[in-house]
């Protein structure tokens, strides 16, 4: 083994959503040991005003690189890296991030009836980010952005196994759900990491089948063409951790990490 093989790969969000972007890393990085932060004291970062959290995510990063010399960072949050992505990247120059936006690109690729929508948080849709993605890559397309204040909530609260109600699930995304000249949306991007996680649901309350586009296997698949592979694997050696910044994870948090092997 060489000595980046005691180097973690640290996959960051505000609270459970990262989780489903490890899952993928996992599948295609399984010689690498993972560090899971999420930014549970400051969970959710939908609501956020923009400077205060870009300041809090580059002063936090700071602490992480110090203490965890990660090799590389998965940001697996679009609320996060739609704003401070380029600053994080400022900030750490020597680092190499990885992060998540919304996947508008492979939407407007897929889309046969010119209608897409974006599900994400509040932040995520009034970023100049998200508005560059459409004009770049979706000006052919009717893109509708979609914020919800409450679904990543719901999915921390639906992943730990507490009753989330359909109709206030169906509630929060029935805005994608549009049509025009006789056609209908037909592909909805999940734009916050979080949503993965209820996606058998949104399939369920969906008034008409739409594709899902959940972007944590090209992530995965980024990060791979990034860190090299090492020929000598040894699973069973491997400890991931989780690491909360509430200092503080409660039993159903902890049974949650602990189900995705990590520890605490
Ligand atoms: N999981 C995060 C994302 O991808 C956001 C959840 C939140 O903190 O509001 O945008």
């Amino acid at each position: 083994m060489t000595n980046n093989a005691a180097k973690p790969v640290l996959v960051f969000d505000s609270g459970i959503g990262g989780l489903t972007v490890l899952r993928e890393l996992r599948v295609l990085m399984p010689e690498r040991n993972f560090v899971y932060i999420a930014d549970d004291a400051g969970f959710p970062y939908g609501n956020w005003a923009e400077p205060e959290l870009r300041a809090r995510v580059i002063s936090i990063f700071g602490d992480f690189l110090r203490e965890h010399q990660p090799e590389v960072s998965v940001i697996a949050c679009n609320t996060a890296f739609t704003l401070a992505g380029a600053d994080l990247r400022a900030a750490f120059p020597e680092h190499t991030f990885i992060g998540t936006v919304p996947a508008i690109k492979p939407a407007a690729e897929r889309t046969r009836s010119g209608l897409v929508s974006v599900l994400a948080t509040p932040g995520t849709v009034k970023r100049a980010y998200t508005r560059d993605l459409i004009q770049s890559f979706a000006s052919q397309c009717h893109v509708r952005l979609v914020g919800s204040a409450d679904l990543a909530r719901m999915a921390e609260a639906y992943i730990r196994g507490d009753k989330v109600a359909d109709d206030a699930v169906a509630a929060e995304i029935e805005q994608c759900f549009y049509e025009q000249d006789g056609k209908k949306t037909d592909i909805v991007v999940l734009a916050c990491t979080h949503y993965p996680f209820m996606a058998n649901v949104f399939r369920r309350l969906a008034p008409w089948p739409v594709d899902w586009i959940d972007p944590a296997e090209a992530i995965a698949r980024q990060a791979r063409r990034l860190v090299p592979a090492l020929d000598d694997v040894h699973p069973e050696s491997h400890v991931d951790r989780a690491v909360l910044t509430s200092g503080n994870p409660d039993f159903s948090t902890r049974r949650l990490m602990q189900g995705f092997g990590l520890s605490l």
